[in-house]
């Protein structure tokens, strides 16, 4: 208890859960850590040359032990940083704790209401950050509509996800933007990686942890075949699950044809799936008219950025009852007799009902955000826009992390190079 009321004391600054949970974060820290050495090396780096010294960091992402090892990394290389979620039910509280415990600015916790939510927001933004570290774009829009007095002091941000990078291109394509943003998710070691095999993977997991029912011989019904989809789609398959997907752009559809899926409208989907996994980024996937078709006992989990995939209004409109049957599992009982159960609640269920992607893969990601915010601090002058990873950021993470896996690759002969970048050479 002592220790408790120290660190309350000297550190007024954070808001969290319970403070009694950060030994058992530092734990969850340390393990993540071990799995991320690229990031590792970067923060060996970090300490000697202090790239970041005395740069403000704001930063609004999902406050999991992997994002805990990215702002030590930041801290290493010099910068201060204030730290909010950026979902209302992702935080892990015991990393939060041992965040606050070490000097950072956290205003986290699992569970916020949405205006407690804007609240941590809003007080990341009060330490005026020179650097904004984003996931899903909901820090960037609060400063742009509502504190715009902040904008002043920002030099640049970056941005984690799918859904935040469509939301900061329209922005720029409308003149709206008024500070550069690297689009973090746009790297090959991010999305390749992140999206695919840890959102593949972690989706699963949630699914698993929330209901633990048997994959094998369901049929799970995936929307979108984007990066997350064609990795939820693999994933379950790998586990004896008969897939469906449901998609809306041509192109991927005959991907996941010859893939191997099946591929139907969601509205002939919805009367033979088991379990619907969305991941579109879009709005109303699932909704009232698709509901009422499903049968009784369908599951349905959203991976997608934000809870709108599923509609909620829609399920709650059709229902005569809920309970929560376990954590992140609740039933509806709609009005024709079926029961449906929805996933924590409709929102990202790899964050909400387990941990997240594994660390091996927020080791790419997250060692492109820490070598993007020494990017900005080193280029201060790019013009408002949205920016890609620079190239040479991509691949020095891609080779950090292969010599972190031990495998060795091949260079290209002088004449490999010579014959790759002429024309005269053509038939022989
Ligand atoms: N859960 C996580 O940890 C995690 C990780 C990365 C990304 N995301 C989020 O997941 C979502 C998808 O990301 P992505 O990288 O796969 O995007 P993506 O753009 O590669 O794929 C989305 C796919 O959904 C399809 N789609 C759009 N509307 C649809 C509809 N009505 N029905 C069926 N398909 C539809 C699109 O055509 C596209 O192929 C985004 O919101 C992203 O921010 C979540």
């Amino acid at each position: 208890m002592f220790k408790i009321r120290i660190w309350w004391s000297i550190l007024p600054d954070f808001k969290v859960r319970d403070m009694s949970l950060a030994d058992m974060g530092e734990n969850l820290i340390e393990w993540a850590s071990r799995h991320m050495p690229v990031l590792n090396q970067i923060a060996k780096r970090f300490r000697n040359e202090k790239p970041l010294k005395g740069l403000r960091v704001g930063a609004c992402l999902h406050v999991t032990k992997e994002t805990a090892v990215l702002i030590k990394t930041l801290m290493d290389g010099g910068a201060e940083v204030a730290l909010c979620g950026s979902n209302p039910l992702s935080t892990q509280d015991e990393v939060a704790a041992a965040l606050a415990k070490i000097g950072v600015k956290v205003y986290a916790w699992r569970g916020e209401t949405t205006e407690e939510y804007y609240w941590c927001i809003n007080r990341v933004i009060d330490f005026q950050p020179r650097v904004t570290l984003d996931d899903g774009a909901d820090l960037v829009t609060t400063i742009h509509i509502s504190r715009k007095e902040a904008l002043e002091n920002v030099l640049g941000g970056t941005e984690e996800t799918t859904t935040g990078v469509i939301r900061l291109k329209a922005m720029a394509e409308k003149g709206a933007l008024k500070y550069p943003i690297i689009a973090v998710n746009n790297a090959y070691t991010k999305y390749l990686f992140d999206n695919r095999y840890g959102t593949g993977q972690s989706t699963i997991d949630g699914i698993l942890r929330a209901t633990n029912i048997l994959l094998a011989g369901k049929t799970v019904v995936v929307c979108g075949y984007g990066w997350c989809g064609r990795g939820i789609a693999m994933r379950a398959r790998g586990m004896g699950a008969n897939v469906i997907v449901v998609e809306v752009n041509p192109i991927r559809v005959l991907e996941a044809v010859m893939d191997g899926f099946q591929v139907m409208p969601i509205s002939r989907a919805a009367e033979v799936g088991d379990l619907f996994i969305t991941a579109t980024g879009n709005i109303n996937v699932i909704r009232k008219e698709h509901m009422l078709k499903m049968k009784d006992g369908a599951i349905l989990a959203n991976s997608g950025h934000f809870n709108v995939e599923i509609s909620l209004p829609d399920l709650k409109s059709i229902s005569e009852s809920k309970r929560n049957i376990r954590p992140n599992l609740d039933e509806y009982t709609i009005k024709n007799g079926k029961r449906i159960y929805l996933l924590a609640d409709g929102r990202l269920v790899n964050l909400a009902a387990a941990e997240g992607h594994p660390s091996e893969v927020m080791d790419m990601s997250f060692s492109n955000q820490a070598l993007c915010v020494e990017y900005l601090a080193k280029n201060p002058v790019m013009k408002p826009n949205v920016y890609d990873v620079p190239r040479e950021i991509d691949e020095s993470v891609a080779r950090l992390k292969l010599r972190a896996m031990n495998i060795e690759i091949d260079e290209m002969t002088e004449e490999q190079k010579k014959y790759i970048a002429g024309w005269e050479a053509g038939t022989v």
